[in-house]
């Protein structure tokens, strides 16, 4: 597996100091809003993870999964609902929680879906915006790194399943998916 990263772009501890940072931010602007807190799983779960329990607000958490990709390193561009909430999200302060925001295809095909719903208000904190890539007029409310033109995993993000339990984000070897 290790093998396979080219560099490590961002280490344990510089994803443990930006992930707090975020919390702390997120807890000041939600407190006593009562949010509802979805992962889009499954890249989000273990930032998502540590994510949470650096906010001291009260809140909920649901969970969704989405499919753009299937095996590949570019989004095909059609998303499909995978698993919906399980909770009514009508009047709540839902903040949607992903891992990275390449063409912005999916989060804004979900934040069109999550509308419907008639909720107080939507924003969106992803670890990672990947902006060279973008086709979607979408921008995060939340962002944690700025990432390079690059396919990164580790940390919960994957390359055909594979390297989510790396505790670092490397840069994949072009050859791997070449
Ligand atoms: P988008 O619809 O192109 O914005 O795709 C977002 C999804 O693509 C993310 O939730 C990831 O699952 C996946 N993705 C995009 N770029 C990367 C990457 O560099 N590494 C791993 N997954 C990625
Ligand atoms: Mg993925």
């Amino acid at each position: 597996m290790k093998n396979d990263i080219e560099k490590v772009l961002i280490s344990e501890q510089e994803l443990q100091e930006k992930v707090a940072a975020m919390g702390a931010q997120i807890s000041r602007d939600f407190a006593d809003k009562d949010p509802l807190f979805v992962g889009v799983l499954k890249g989000c779960f273990i930032f998502m993870a540590d994510l949470i329990r650096g906010v001291e607000a009260d809140c909920r958490m649901d969970f969704m999964a989405v499919s753009s990709y299937g095996r590949g390193t570019v989004s095909s561009g059609a998303v499909e609902i995978i698993k919906d909430l399980s909770v009514s999200i009508e009047g709540k302060h839902v903040l949607i929680i992903e891992d990275i925001l390449d063409s912005g295809v999916t989060l804004s095909y979900l934040r069109g879906f999550l509308e419907q719903r008639k909720p107080a208000s939507i924003r969106i904190c992803t670890l990672f915006d990947k902006p060279a890539r973008r086709r979607a007029d979408i921008q995060a409310d939340y962002v944690g790194f700025l990432c390079p033109d690059a396919f990164i995993v580790g940390y919960g993000l994957d390359f055909d399943e594979r390297y989510r339990n790396l505790p670092y984000i490397g840069v994949l070897k072009p050859e791997v998916y070449a």
